[in-house]
């Protein structure tokens, strides 16, 4: 039987690939970079298999460009690159990588908490500068985060991880979501509230929910009119879920106290303004970025990929009803 074959839109951790390689014939995107257009619609033909990345839009055209594929897995679990109801009607299958980078995500939403509350990398570049007078009373002075409100919108796996690592900072949480979460009432007392409750009450908000069409620009001018003057902003889940030039504005008029950003509304770019403010923080998109996360996401990706070329329903599932 000849080996299935595979396409990896970029290169990931080898732990992956080695596991494919185990039985299909895998062909990997050579450079370090996204693929263009072009040669993603190129080189997904005749492929059985697709692991591809967040940085790819997987849609009608991708489809028609790979009739006998399989299923699409996306090394990722936010899957907004990918037009799930397109494939479903068409039987493709589709994963993502939950679980996996669940406390990744969290734990970098925590340095970035304290990266902005406390002016980490302010701090570091002064010192990298060559122009510090030495200690002073005044310099510095940033927010307090023990015993503070904790906001956390959306708690799903990320946004629970992230208020349970909360508890050694004795703070209150505030949660917004659809349904309550019982974890985070019986852990920690929190309290489920309307998003303007959040808003008003938050010290800090951490943003954990999906990029959908109901939470685009979810962040906008008068969200940050409505928070505390001395709140902060931590978003590592999806950047137009804030509207970026808004959010430049608020910060320059100081509506808030900062944000700290992990993602963008326009990646790989950042609207004009934000990264001349000092009350942001700014790191790449790197949320699920340690060794553990990454090769696990690999793993799971390449295990969602064989079931799906061998016709099965694969772990994770985006469109399980093309199995019923
Ligand atoms: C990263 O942003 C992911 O969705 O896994
Ligand atoms: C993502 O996995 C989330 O549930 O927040």
């Amino acid at each position: 039987m000849p080996r299935p074959k595979v396409y990896v839109t970029r290169m990931i951790p080898q732990e992956g690939i080695d596991f494919l390689n185990e039985s299909c014939s895998v062909e990997v995107n050579p450079e370090d970079r996204p693929l263009t257009r072009e040669e993603l619609l190129r080189n997904v033909q005749g492929k059985e298999g697709i692991l591809c990345l967040l940085t790819d839009r997987i849609d009608a055209e991708v489809f028609d460009a790979a009739p006998g594929v399989r299923g699409f897995a996306n090394y990722a679990v936010g899957f907004d690159n990918i037009d799930v109801k397109e494939a479903t009607k068409r039987k493709i299958p589709l994963s993502n990588t939950p679980g996996v980078l669940t406390d990744a995500t969290a734990e970098m939403a925590w340095a970035l908490l304290f990266a902005i509350a406390r002016r980490v990398i302010e701090s570091d570049r002064l010192m990298r500068s060559g122009n510090w007078p030495g200690w002073g009373p005044l310099q510095f002075i940033g927010g307090d985060v023990t015993g503070k409100t904790l906001g956390i919108c959306g708690s799903g796996r990320i946004g629970t991880a992230m208020a349970l690592k909360s508890k050694g900072f004795n703070m209150q949480v505030l949660y917004t979501d659809e349904i309550a979460n019982l974890t985070l009432e019986k852990e920690l007392g929190a309290r489920k509230v309307s998003f303007d409750e959040l808003l008003r009450q938050s010290d800090f908000i951490s943003v954990h929910v999906p990029l959908l069409p109901s939470t685009r620009h979810l962040f906008s001018r008068r969200v940050f009119a409505a928070m505390k003057k001395t709140a902060y902003l931590i978003n590592t889940s999806r950047g137009p879920v804030f509207n970026e030039v808004e959010l430049v504005e608020a910060l320059r008029k100081k509506l808030i106290a900062g944000a700290a950003l992990d993602v963008y509304e326009f990646e790989p770019k950042m609207v004009d303004g934000l990264a001349e403010l000092d009350n942001v923080v700014i790191t790449p998109h790197t949320a699920s970025a340690t060794i553990s996360s990454r090769t696990n996401m690999g793993l799971k990706a390449a295990e969602n990929l064989l079931a799906m070329i061998k016709g099965e329903r694969p772990p994770d599932c985006l469109n399980p009803q093309i199995f019923q």
